[in-house]
């Protein structure tokens, strides 16, 4: 392994190659604190043609890389494992913005980007780059299109995959693919594009994106609503969906006792909705009308619903502020969690015809099985997608109640899911945390597939190995 530093030495600086414990420490263990590797190094390179040579390197000496971007995501795929022989390959160097293309509506990025600097970036051109979660301001767009991320506007612009034009790749063999074009249609053979995103780091390294750009919104008005019942919570939605059509940005859901545990962590961010009600709605809609059009949409449409007895409170935000409270609301749930201590995550969609059924059946499940659990239910509930999460029960030490309890409580939910013909995975990926549950999840001939893909591309296995897919 000496002389594989001592080669990887003559690519990148030695600053840019960390091996001392403590400089390797915090790009070790994942956001949630529930996975930590070791590592032979952790690798800084600034350009495509520097990660195609460590990648030749690493081809040559069989040393498997991880490809790391803001380490934000949920499921240990950017951390390494425990042998001590993998590099963390960590793109926040590639950090430039190549291009904005305003008559192409485009904006090319390096992997290492952050995405809120990549939103700033737009908005300063009058664009707006729609992707928008709650780890925006660390994570990167390479780690988002590994991860095929979600957030808060798919129900409108759809996900990453769906924002993305071109890809640059740096392959396991350390060829580097060039397809960084800005088209909106191109039928020329196999999609490559499509099949990078969302391979967490599996099948190549992402280097940069043509992403796609809209027209910024000049009007947005944000309402909490309180609703008695997922039935009424879907007929609401389905409702806005035909009156507002597309100035639908955004549809979350969260539970009241979601709610309440944000309110034990951060007192201020209290629901202004009085009464608990058992579902809070936080719905956006935005326009390029003027701010007095939709605000009377918005208007009418709740007028609608109240009528409808969908639901029972309504409150809107008078000004942006007001308006990032909500939002700060709704996304301070998973830092509450985090505070809260270790969780059970659920990450699953489910088609909207059946997720009363799941939720039912599930909370009826898990509070006849589980006495006192905390079913911390929130999520993207216009696309379908739940994060049902489960916090033990008060006073409980959450380590010693999910050695016990993890894998019957995950095999109690997947079965609802599977009834449901959901998915285990709506937008977090599987990285080394849903591993074991992939293939049973897909079926033989799906997994078996995505191995012959993962042999094909990287027939060595150094490409973030054991994540995904084992082979
Ligand atoms: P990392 O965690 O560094 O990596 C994720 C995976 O991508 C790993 O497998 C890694 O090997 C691979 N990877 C990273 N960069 C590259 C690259 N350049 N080439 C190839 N592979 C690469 N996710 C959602 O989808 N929706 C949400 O609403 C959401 N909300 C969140 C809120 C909070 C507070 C937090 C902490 C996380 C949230 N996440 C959400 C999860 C996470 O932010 C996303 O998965 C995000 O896309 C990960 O980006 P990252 O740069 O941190 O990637
Ligand atoms: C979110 O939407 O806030 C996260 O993806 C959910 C989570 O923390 O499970
Ligand atoms: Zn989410």
């Amino acid at each position: 392994m000496e002389s594989f530093l001592q080669e990887l030495s003559k690519v990148l600086e030695k600053k840019y190659i960390l091996t001392e414990d403590k400089d390797k420490a915090p790009y070790l263990t994942d956001w949630r604190k529930r996975f930590t590797g070791k590592a032979l190094a952790i690798v800084l390179p600034r350009t495509t043609q520097e990660i195609s040579e460590i990648v030749k390197l690493c081809a040559a000496n069989e040393v498997a890389l991880v490809p790391q971007g803001g380490h934000t995501g949920f499921c240990g795929g950017a951390t390494p494992d425990d042998s001590g022989k993998q590099i963390v390959l960590n793109l926040k160097r590639m950090n430039t913005i190549r291009e904005i293309d305003v008559a192409n509506q485009t904006i090319t990025v390096e992997a290492g980007c952050i995405l809120q600097t990549i939103q700033e970036k737009a908005a300063e051109q009058d664009f707006l780059f729609p992707l928008s979660l709650g780890a925006e301001g660390s994570c990167m767009i390479g780690g988002n299109l590994a991860t095929n991320a979600g957030g808060t506007n798919v129900l409108r612009y759809g996900n990453t995959r769906d924002l993305c034009l071109g890809l640059e790749v740096v392959t396991a063999k350390g060829e580097i693919w060039n397809g960084l074009k800005g088209l909106r249609k191109d039928n020329t053979g196999y999609d490559l594009r499509d099949l990078f995103i969302g391979s967490e780091g599996t099948l190549g390294i992402i280097t940069a994106a043509v992403m796609k750009l809209y027209p910024l919104p000049i009007s947005q008005w944000t309402t909490l609503v309180a609703v008695d019942t997922v039935a009424a919570t879907i007929k609401l939605l389905n409702l806005f969906q035909k009156r507002a059509t597309s100035l639908l940005t955004g549809f979350e859901m969260m539970t009241q006792e979601s709610l309440a545990l944000n309110e034990k962590h951060f007192p201020q961010m209290a629901n202004p909705l009085k009464g608990n009600p058992a579902y809070t709605v936080l719905i956006e809609l935005s326009d390029h009308e003027s701010e007095a059009h939709v605000r009377e949409l918005l208007e009418t449409i709740l007028e609608e619903a109240f009528e409808a007895g969908l639901i029972t409170d309504a409150v809107i935000a008078n000004n942006l502020s007001q308006a990032n409270a909500f939002w700060h609301m709704r996304e301070h749930i998973t830092l509450a969690q985090a505070e809260e201590g270790a969780n059970l995550k659920h990450d699953i969609t489910i088609p909207l015809s059946s997720l009363e059924s799941f939720i039912q059946k599930t909370d009826a499940l898990m509070r006849a099985n589980y006495p006192g659990v905390r079913i911390i239910n929130f999520g993207h509930l216009g696309d379908g997608n739940l994060h049902y999460n489960i916090a033990p029960p008060l006073g409980t030490d959450p380590r010693a109640f999910n050695l016990t309890n993890e894998k019957p409580i995950h095999e109690l939910i997947y079965a609802q899911v599977e009834r449901c013909q959901g998915s285990i995975s709506a937008e977090h990926g599987v990285g080394q945390l849903k591993l074991g549950d992939l293939r049973s999840h897909k079926g033989d001939v799906a997994h078996d597939l995505m191995k012959t893909l993962k042999l094909a591309l990287d027939p060595q296995n150094i490409l973030n190995p054991h994540k995904v897919v084992s082979i």
